[in-house]
């Protein structure tokens, strides 16, 4: 964050109250029903979480036990049998919802579907039947590296059906990333379509999946099933590939749901980290189609004829949670829309909320950030009177975004529920109650009931109110990550040792500084690790330093994060480069080249400065802390006793 949006996050003073009428006809409608439920959550969390488990799903057997704590392992309704497609799907089936809409898609072409719950069913049991016949078994993993489309969803659902835990991979992410988590998770069969629609062109899916798979680099993967969505021609593989709309043609819309172990693994997501590879993040079945469910049916308010929209990809956990599973599990009308705002179609966003009478409008700060920079012309031509509620995650809002996003998108009468969370949470940690509380321009508010949420010192200690801390989490959720993907180790070592247990308390790490006001309010402040944020995607800077020495004329790099007015925050590199070769600008371009090539566009460092040296510590440690000064052109703060060699800074800064 830039100094001038902490600066003014400290002074935000404001305060809005839920409106009258909305808090009459909300779930929750007052403070004081929050805090009612909050304290009888917390006072006993399995009690609670046991009673929305047995309110709210549907079990195949019940639990025995509705905890197993053995630190940092939980798990959770030990001995319940639980599908989350069954929940999503079936038991919708047998009420009105039948021929509810599920999903709303709207192509980025113009064109569109909808796909009521008995159609997605069908569609789900026929994907279901077709990846058995293709030899994929309960347990197997699954890779899905789709557009956004309505198969990216089926997909999923599809494999959660019979028990195939998916990884999905975002569309954005290159061959080379690809690769790597197909071979980290052995994926078996790989789901992907011909290609996508992203901003007037073809993102070529299928194109990248052949790379990634080429010189049976995945040994594990022996089939890909392809989805026809833009018709260009590609490749197919005989006896590796197939087309989609082939073997569905053949195959059954009836898929019993397997049922399924509470604590069976439901998906593996990569997120990026201190270390250079992204880590499988695994969440499992029971717990997590609860979390899900209640804090969607919640924090949203959820009402039948809500239409929601999340903006999110479904290959980020805001695309598993909140567009696919916590929606549809209540049965809601989600809406999936495939494109993005682009110069032919600057205002498509409005249009889309304006054509299906969104209600529900989930974005990221730095989508809020865009469409301010597009003029407010574009929303104030369309007709927004549907939407109710408005939601923010991915990094802290600046209060003036929120502002907008409040008098010009809310028109002053949409509450706004801006939710911290991760990709480790599995679902909101941190979130209003639209109808109960009020809420402060750039705070996420309160934490939801059940979650034990505090602001302490590097020792487990609460700091005061006011005082800046880490963010940690002092009780097991439902939908916490259960461990790192064949590396329960670094699971322990990331979340559970930084701040280390204390008289048989644990904390988990989120990685997030923040401070608690004196109301209680949670500030999220942003990463205190070498996690970067670059709009609201997550970016290890040791996974683009690899990446940048994985270049011949690289010898050393150094990677963090500058404050951008857009996108939060920007890559900066620093390069050495080996002997025989010099900087230029055809270089600079080369090696922005070569890490969008290896991870992906959204890692495209925004400046590379070259140099000699890089300022480091007696003990040879980079000082990161120097380099993002000079990449944010701000003076060297704070102690630079320990540094090496001083006039490595003032080379770095005239260079
Ligand atoms: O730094 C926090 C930021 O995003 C990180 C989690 O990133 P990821 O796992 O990719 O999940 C993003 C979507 C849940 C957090 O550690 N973050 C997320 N939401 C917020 C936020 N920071 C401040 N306010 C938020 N509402």
């Amino acid at each position: 964050m830039s100094e001038s949006t902490i600066e003014s996050i400290l002074q935000e003073k404001r305060l809005f109250a839920p409106p009258a009428e909305f808090a009459e006809n909300a779930q929750i409608k007052s403070l004081e029903d929050y805090r009612s439920l909050y304290d009888r959550a917390a006072a006993d969390p399995q009690k609670f979480w046991a009673e929305l488990a047995e309110q709210e799903l549907h079990w195949f057997q019940k639990w025995d036990t509705v905890l197993d704590w053995q630190p940092p392992f939980a798990k959770w309704f030990v001995g319940g049998k639980i599908n989350i497609s069954y929940n999503c799907l079936d038991r919708h089936l047998t009420t009105w919802r039948k021929n509810k809409a599920a999903l709303i898609w709207e192509g980025e072409p113009g064109d569109s579907r909808t796909l009521t719950y008995a159609q997605l069913h069908r569609e789900v049991c026929q994907m279901a039947n077709v990846i058995k016949e293709l030899g994929v078994k309960k347990g197997d993993r699954v890779g899905i590296y789709m557009p956004m489309i309505p198969e990216a969803a089926i997909a999923m659902l599809a494999c959660a059906r019979i028990g195939a835990p998916h990884t999905v991979i975002f569309g954005g992410f290159s061959a080379e990333a690809l690769k790597d988590r197909l071979q980290d998770a052995e994926a078996k069969l790989v789901i992907t379509a011909d290609g996508g629609w992203r901003k007037d062109a073809i993102v070529p899916l299928k194109e990248q999946v052949d790379k990634a798979l080429a010189n049976n680099a995945v040994p594990s993967a022996s089939n890909v099933l392809v989805v026809k969505r833009t018709g260009q021609k590609i490749q197919m593989q005989p006896g590796r590939d197939h087309w989609w709309h082939d073997l569905q043609a053949g195959a059954s819309g009836d898929c019993p749901a397997e049922p399924m172990d509470s604590e069976d693994m439901l998906f593996i997501l990569y997120t990026s980290g201190t270390t250079g590879k992204p880590k499988g993040v695994v969440h499992t079945t029971g717990g997590y189609n609860l979390y899900t469910h209640v804090t969607t049916k919640w924090t949203f308010d959820l009402k039948d004829t809500d239409v929601y929209w999340c903006t999110a990809d479904v290959g980020w956990i805001t695309g598993h949670s909140y567009i696919v599973y916590g929606p549809l599990s209540n049965g809601a009308t989600s809406l999936m829309y495939e494109g993005a705002p682009r110069p032919s179609n600057p205002g498509c966003i409005w249009d889309v909320v304006e054509k299906y009478g969104v209600t529900i409008f989930y974005t990221a700060p730095t989508a809020i950030r865009a469409f301010i920079k597009m003029g407010e012309h574009l929303p104030k031509a369309r007709d927004l009177s549907s939407l109710r509620i408005l939601g923010t995650v991915g990094e802290p809002i600046n209060p003036e975004a929120w502002m907008w996003y409040r008098e010009i998108i809310g028109q002053q009468r949409c509450p706004i529920v801006d939710t911290w969370w991760q990709t480790e949470t599995g679902g909101f940690m941190i979130a209003p109650f639209p109808g109960a509380t009020p809420t402060k321009p750039g705070s996420a508010t309160m934490p939801f009931p059940g979650i034990l949420a505090d602001v302490v010192d590097m020792e487990g200690n609460p700091v005061g109110d006011n005082e800046g801390g880490y963010l940690a989490i002092k009780h097991p959720w439902p939908s916490m990550m259960r461990t790192v993907y064949n590396n329960p180790d670094r699971f322990r070592k990331t979340y559970w040792e930084p701040i280390p247990p204390k008289d048989g308390q644990h904390f988990y790490f989120a990685g997030d500084g923040a401070r608690r006001d004196e109301d209680g309010y949670f500030w999220v402040m942003g990463r205190v690790d070498d996690v970067i944020n670059v709009s609201g995607h997550r970016l290890g800077t040791m996974e683009i330093e690899s990446a940048l020495v994985s270049h011949p004329a690289v010898a050393e790099a150094a990677v963090v994060g500058k404050p951008d007015d857009l996108k939060g925050e920007a890559i900066a590199a620093f390069v050495i480069l080996e002997n025989n070769y010099s900087s230029s600008e055809d270089l600079e371009k080369e090696l922005k080249q070569h890490v969008v090539n290896e991870i992906g566009a959204l890692a495209r460092p925004a400046d590379i400065r070259f140099s000699e040296d890089l300022p480091k510590t007696r003990s040879g440690k980079i000082m990161r802390r120097l380099l993002r000064n000079l990449a944010a052109g701000q003076d060297i703060a704070g102690d630079t006793s320990t540094l090496q060699d001083r006039s490595v800074l003032d080379k770095l800064r005239e260079g």
